[in-house]
Order: structure tokens, then C-alpha cells, then sequence
């Protein structure tokens, strides 16, 4: 069902971890919210499960009010139907697999067989039922985690709130679970809420990414829209954008390297008090003579990293400028250590961006 969080605002004391946000997880929608850590993301979350208590907001799950400030609605977490997946496994050391996907529905009451059905569909959804009467602490970390989500899933929750479910798992496992989770999200049609500071694991679950800092949203969008067209530089870095380079505005169509005062041609960019230059490595080229291209910049080779069928090298282009580039070892020459080299900056690749948005 769908989620709507209106103003919320959480403070710990003093400290405000989360500010007046605005969010809608729609119908059968994988939202994520993407932040570095200690942004307000898990905050948010337990605000949305009733496990914390705002200082003001309305939320609202399907058709029902479950946190309403101004008209002290307050609904337990227990009466919101979400269904949670955390870090930590959280499950019941003592129980088997199936008494432990078993449990909350024994707590609301289902009828025996009806529970019995529930829980075998679900443990075959996550790939379990042949481990249903295995002990819960005899399992794998990837299995108790798929147990974890076989129990929210067998309360047919209005909405799943994920918390870093993975971060636990070593990165094969995580790869695997993670294209597992993305399958069952699909085919089940699963409203979910999942956090992460994971900006691959953010790309790969979402049908929506939204970006967090510092208690605020500051973009949302799918994932490609969000990859191509980040609102600022510390987002784009945040995405893994390698070079962010200090720049000062000469006209509408060209920029100055703070460091070095050498121009470049760049697409048309919004002005701004503060602005940055961002392009990935892979978008940066390396030749070893002379290119004729407009942004071509001399530089030396400072150091190089062999990356399987890539390279990465790092040079530098002037006095305290170094930019990271990525070649394909099929594209041209492997240089060396202190080999001169020519750096081109292809206009249509770099985006010229604020250093900062306002939320
Ligand atoms: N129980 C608490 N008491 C006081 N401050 C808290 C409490 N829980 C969280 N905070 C603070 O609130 C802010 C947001 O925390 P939150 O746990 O929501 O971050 P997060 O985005 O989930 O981070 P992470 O990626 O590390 O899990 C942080 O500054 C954190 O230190
Ligand atoms: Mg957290």
C-alpha cells in the first residue's frame, strides 16, 4: 500500500535527525533511501514503524493515519501492519525455521492450518522449506537472513521496510541475496522502503532512488536519472563520480580550473556561488601524443592500478591537480610511471554542478 510521510521531523534530545522531510513510497514501488551514514535513513524508518516518536509529521499507510502530530494520533507499531528486515538477523536462536516465520501470526491468532500454509509458501519463496524444521541458529548468515524476510512477508505486510538487510554478508552472498530480493520485489509487487548507504546496492533495488543528507531529501528519481543527472557535486561523488574538481566560471560555455587557471569548454551550467567540475574516470582519455581535441591538458603519470581489463591511472595535470582516469587496456598504450601523457576532457561528459543543494 502506499506510504506517505508528510514533515517529519525527529529530534534525539537536542539533535535534529531528520528534518521536515516529505516522502511517498508508491503502490508496489521499491523506494531506497540512499545516504551516508548517520544521515537520518534508519531514523526515518523506525519513525515509519511507530518504533520512535516524532516531534511533529503525518504519516499515513493505505488509508490509514498512523502518526499525526497536530491530532495525536499515534498508532503502535504493532496495529501498523510493516513488516521489518534489519542488519542484525533478529531471529530466535532457540526456534526452528518454521517457528520462527510461524510466530507472529501465532501472536495474531491465525488458525493452525492456515499458518501452516503461510509459512510453507513463504519459506519456498526465499528458497527454505526444505531447511523449515532445521534449528534457526544452525543456519548460514545468508539463511537466517532470508528466514528474517520469509516472517515479514508471511504477515502480507502493507509495506517492508528493509534496514541495510545485506551489510552483514560477505559480497557474493550480498550479490545474490540482492538480485533475490529484486526478483521477489518484482513478482510480488512488494511496496518497500529499503535503506542503504550501498550506492550499487541503491541501483540495482530501486524503481525510485532517494537521496539523503544530513536529515534532509535533497533528490529523488529513478536510478538512471539520478546516475546521469546529479543535482550536485557532492551528490555525484557520493555516486561514485571520481573527479570533483574546483572550477571558476569564465562564460556560459567555459570554466577555469581553480588550481591551475587553465579553461575548458563545458555544456551550459546553471551558475552558483561554489562550482564544481565532475567526471568520472572512465570518461577521462589518455593519449600519449598530442590530440588536437579543444580540452586537452598535458599531465604525467603518478600512479597506475591494474584493475583486470582496466587500468587506473592518476595524473597530474598541473601544480596540486590530479584526476583519476580508467582505460580500457584494449583502448590504446599502458603508460608507466612519470610517462607524459596527453589528458582530453570530452565536453559531453562532464557536468559543471553547484558544490551543494539546498534540500
Ligand atoms: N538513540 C539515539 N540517540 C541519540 N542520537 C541518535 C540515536 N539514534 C541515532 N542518533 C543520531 O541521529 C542521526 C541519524 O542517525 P541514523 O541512525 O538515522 O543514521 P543512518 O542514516 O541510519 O546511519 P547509518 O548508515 O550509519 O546506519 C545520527 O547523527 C545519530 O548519531
Ligand atoms: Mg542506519
Amino acid at each position: 500500500m502506499k506510504v506517505d510521510v508528510h514533515g517529519l521531523t525527529l529530534k534525539y534530545g537536542d539533535a535534529v535527525a531528520v528534518s521536515d522531510l516529505d516522502l511517498a513510497v508508491n503502490e508496489g514501488e521499491s523506494l531506497v533511501l540512499l545516504g551516508q551514514s548517520g544521515c537520518g535513513k534508519t531514523s526515518t524508518m523506525r519513525c515509519i514503524a511507530g518504533l520512535e516518536t516524532p516531534a511533529s509529521a503525518v504519516i499515513t499507510i493505505g488509508d490509514q493515519t498512523v502518526f499525526d502530530s497536530g491530532r495525536g494520533i499515534n498508532r503502535a507499531p504493532n496495529k501498523r501492519n510493516v513488516g521489518m528486515v534489519f542488519q542484525s538477523y533478529a531471529i530466535w536462536p532457540h526456534m526452528t525455521v518454521f517457528e520462527n516465520v510461524a510466530f507472529p501470526l501465532k501472536m495474531k491468532g491465525r488458525k493452525k492450518a492456515e499458518i501452516n500454509e503461510a509459512v510453507h509458501e513463504t519459506l519456498e519463496l526465499v528458497g527454505l522449506d526444505h531447511l523449515a524444521e532445521r534449528g534457526a541458529s544452525l543456519l548460514s548468515g545468508g539463511q537466517m537472513q532470508r528466514v528474517a524476510l520469509a516472517r515479514s512477508l508471511a504477515m502480507q505486510p502493507s509495506v517492508l521496510l528493509l534496514d541495510e538487510p545485506l551489510s552483514n554478508l560477505d559480497a557474493r552472498l550480498r550479490h545474490r541475496l540482492r538480485m533475490e530480493l529484486r526478483e521477489l520485489q518484482l513478482r510480488l509487487k512488494l511496496t518497500s522502503l529499503y535503506v542503504t548507504h550501498d550506492q550499487d546496492e541503491a541501483l540495482a533495488l530501486a524503481d525510485r532512488i532517494a537521496l539523503m543528507q544530513a536529515g534532509r531529501i535533497v533528490q529523488i528519481g529513478e536510478p538512471h536519472e539520478i546516475y546521469a543527472n546529479p543535482k550536485s557535486a557532492s551528490i555525484a561523488e557520493f555516486l561514485g563520480v571520481d573527479n570533483v574538481i574546483p572550477v571558476t566560471p569564465e562564460d556560459t560555455t567555459c570554466v577555469q580550473l581553480t588550481a591551475t587557471g587553465q579553461k575548458l569548454s563545458v555544456e551550459p551550467y546553471e551558475a552558483a556561488e561554489t562550482l564544481r567540475l565532475c567526471v568520472r574516470a572512465e570518461d577521462v582519455l589518455l593519449a600519449a601524443g598530442g590530440t588536437g581535441d579543444v580540452n586537452a591538458l598535458p599531465g604525467t603519470i603518478v600512479s597506475f592500478a591494474f584493475q583486470g581489463s582496466t587500468v587506473a591511472y592518476r595524473v597530474r595535470v598541473g601544480d596540486g591537480l590530479e584526476l583519476d582516469a580508467v582505460q580500457m587496456k584494449s583502448a590504446g598504450p599502458l603508460f608507466g610511471m612519470n610517462d607524459a601523457v596527453t589528458v582530453s576532457l570530452p565536453a559531453r561528459a562532464m557536468r559543471v554542478l553547484p558544490a551543494e543543494v539546498a534540500a
